[in-house]
């Protein structure tokens, strides 16, 4: 396996380890996010067994060791399981998430105390500024959340448009339809009632990159491929609840 690195926008890295035997034939890609700034920020810490990938990946941008912020999306090992091997390379480094994750799991998980941050706030990295957004179950996790950097316009949007196989880094296509087809196969999310809303909420930051863990990352119109990903949860949401009142008549 190897770990491609691109600038998906302005100071923002794609850090892509593409997996050939998850979900085979198509495969599938892990990707981390590096936001450039006076205090530098990873979005994800990769896998564990992947830290070596990673790093080597992150020492090609800047010296791993700068890294001032380490957050992520939801407690799963892809999105964190890292965590204390980054601790231990960078000093300077915290870890950051919403209140819901550091008192289930980052408390005690993490090597170094973590800074928790209220919905919307607010970390200024010096030339770049990240807001940390609550998506609560969406698209799983009680300690789910995104990260939207405002000078960009992107959303580090984590495992929302999740898909399979591998492709470009950046990408103008569709990401929708992939994204169907991807909870199709792994029915990976919650399908909580409030899916479709906060998903919507997330498409009026009107985003011009979606940064995905798991696909390329897309340029374009972040807006209105949000909105049409809503449509498609609410319309799974609807049928799933549909199914449990029939079977609660
Ligand atoms: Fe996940
Ligand atoms: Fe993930």
């Amino acid at each position: 396996m190897e770990t491609r690195v691109h600038e998906i926008a302005d100071g923002i890295y794609r850090l892509s380890t593409f997996v050939p035997d998850i979900a085979p034939p198509a495969g599938f890609t892990f990707n981390q996010f590096l936001v450039l700034g006076d205090e530098p920020l990873m979005f994800h810490t990769g896998l564990r067994k992947m830290f070596g990938l990673n790093r080597a990946a992150l020492a090609r941008i800047i010296p791993p060791e700068r890294l001032r912020w380490i957050a992520y999306g939801h407690f799963e090992a892809d999105e964190c399981g890292a965590m204390n091997e980054w601790l231990a390379v960078a000093p300077n480094a915290t870890p950051a998430h919403r209140a819901t994750g550091v008192l289930v799991s980052l408390n005690d998980f993490a090597d170094r105390a973590p800074r928790t941050l209220a919905d919307g706030e607010v970390i200024d990295l010096g030339g770049k500024r990240v807001r940390f957004i609550d998506t609560p179950h969406t698209p799983h996790g009680w300690d789910a959340g995104v990260l939207f950097e405002d000078s960009t316009g992107t959303l580090l949007c984590g495992d929302l448009f999740t898909q399979l196989g591998d492709g470009p880094a950046l990408t103008g296509r569709d990401v929708v339809g992939p994204a169907i087809a991807g909870e199709d196969v792994f029915q990976y999310s919650s399908l909580s009632p409030a899916m479709g809303a906060t998903i919507r909420g997330l498409a009026d930051l009107a985003p011009r990159t979606l940064a995905l863990m798991h696909g390329p990352s897309f340029t374009g119109d972040g807006g209105a491929a949000l909105r049409a990903l809503a449509d498609d949860y609410d319309r799974r949401a609807s049928g799933r609840f549909a199914i449990e009142s029939a079977l609660a008549a």
